[in-house]
């Protein structure tokens, strides 16, 4: 099948890529010029695990090509996808201009028929006012359906989430628009759930909303398992064994972030807000989030007294292991709390100095290796939980730091093993 996907951003170049990986021909257009060009050269614009190769592999069999207008998106496939950012506005509702635009350029270019499938992340809705604006900007009696099919992709494991979903959700009005997305997906293996467009866009909100409750709740249960002298760890694992609870997501540490969760969870407490109910739950999702970060914060200045003039090395940047993504990073606001304290800040992350260039510029120091950001520093904190980060020679790091202190944002080590190498170690709900 020939499909358009209008948008290049995480959800939008993975998407294409994928559907090219199952047979389709696939077209990326990107109101970006740079990053087109950069994708034709085989320069992938975020580092994502395995996607270079797939990228390649399906430009190399002439399944998937870059770049064009909408109008050209339009034109080559007979479904188009929709997947630009819909960013917070400063009140938390979702800036749907993006969305608008796209719309228009569809309803614009088009001539008979095709089917709209909306990719972003939007509020419950949407999908209604996209069909208004087509109907309202097309020429008369022209002929489409408009869908949803959000996605579930994680950062960092997008291709094999986006190869292999636990689940496919249809949102669709006419059995035109189910059969054209069944044919899509047919060499996907996963159960499909076909709904109307509202329920589909609601799934995708609920279910980050979800998950952002479930660390907000470990979340809040470590502060509780601090106070008694618990473990919180041991808790959550005793819990999550309930089938219906499970282990997922219930990791505690200095909070979540990233471009979806932050992000959603305001969305749908104003959706929900604009709708007429008060989803005071969410709120609560949130204080407890910014709380995490707080919480971590006052024990790094516990342990350093005065935080003004002392060396802190940090382990990670990013939102998250295995993505150089630092959009919401914690990480990156941890760093900049320290940075406002007065503290020389030497990072190291595995991918991500220069996204987080792009927050933190100049006023941390980007260090080599992780020995070197632990060089000379007061403490050590640990921020994302990347891999390389696990086996390192501690000794060396703990006869290199003035003092060896160790603040585990992550609940990534072992309390005992570190004690045992010397440091003075904290972490999150642990003794
Ligand atoms: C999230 C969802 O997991 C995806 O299903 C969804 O498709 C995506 O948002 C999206 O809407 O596009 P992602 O933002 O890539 O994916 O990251 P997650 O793996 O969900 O992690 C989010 C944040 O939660 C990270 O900062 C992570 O460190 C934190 N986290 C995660 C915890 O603090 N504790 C946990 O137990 C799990």
């Amino acid at each position: 099948m020939k499909i358009s996907v209008i948008g290049t951003g995480h959800v939008g170049l993975i998407t294409g890529v994928c559907f090219a990986e199952r047979g389709h021909q696939v077209l990326c257009v990107d109101s970006n010029a740079a990053k087109i060009r950069k994708l034709k050269r085989g320069e992938m614009p975020i580092y994502e695990p395995g996607l270079k190769e797939i990228v390649a592999r399906n430009v190399k069999a002439k399944r998937l090509s870059f770049g064009g207008s909408n109008g050209d998106a339009v034109r080559f496939g007979k479904v188009v996808f929709i997947s630009v950012p819909t960013p917070p506005r400063s009140d938390g509702t979702a800036d749907l201009s993006y969305i608008e635009q796209v719309s228009r350029d569809i309803a614009k270019n088009l001539k008979d028929y095709r089917l709209v499938v909306d990719k972003s992340t939007v509020p419950v809705l949407t999908g209604e006012r996209v069909k208004n604006v087509i109907t309202r900007y097309a020429r008369d009696g022209v002929d489409f359906d408009v869908a949803s099919n959000p996605e579930f992709l994680r950062e960092g494991t997008a291709v094999e989430d986006t190869l292999n979903p636990d689940r496919i959700v249809f949102g669709v009005e006419t059995r035109r628009a189910e059969k054209i997305l069944r044919d899509l997906y047919r060499n996907f293996k996963a159960p499909i759930v076909v709904t109307d467009i509202k329920s589909a866009e609601l799934i995708k909100h609920a279910s980050n909303s979800f998950l952002a409750m479930k660390i907000s709740y470990a979340n809040a249960l470590s502060a509780v398992c601090e106070k008694a002298g618990a473990d919180v760890g041991e808790v959550v694992r005793g819990m999550g064994m309930d089938g219906r609870i499970g282990h997922q997501f219930l990791r505690a540490g200095i909070g979540y972030g990233g471009s979806c969760f932050p992000k959603d969870v305001s969305a749908f407490e104003a959706i929900s807000r604009d709708l007429g109910y008060d989803f005071r739950l969410l709120t609560e999702v949130r204080n407890i989030n910014r709380d995490a970060k707080e919480w971590f914060l006052r024990k790094i200045q516990e342990e350093l007294w005065i935080v003004k003039g002392k060396k802190v090395g940090v382990f990670g940047l990013s939102f998250k292991p295995n993505t150089d993504d630092c959009r919401d990073s914690v990480a990156i606001s941890v760093v900049e709390s320290l940075v406002k304290m007065g503290a020389k800040v030497s990072a190291y992350d595995p991918q991500s100095h220069k996204s987080a260039q792009a927050y933190l510029g100049k006023k941390i120091r980007y260090a080599r290796s992780p020995y070197d950001a632990a060089k000379g520093a007061d403490a050590l904190v640990l921020l994302t939980e990347w891999d390389e980060f696990r086996n390192l020679k501690w000794s060396r790091i703990v006869k290199s730091m003035l003092h060896p202190t160790l603040l585990d944002g992550r609940n990534f080590y072992d309390p005992k093993e570190m004690r045992q190498e010397g440091f003075t170690y904290r972490s999150i709900g642990r003794p």
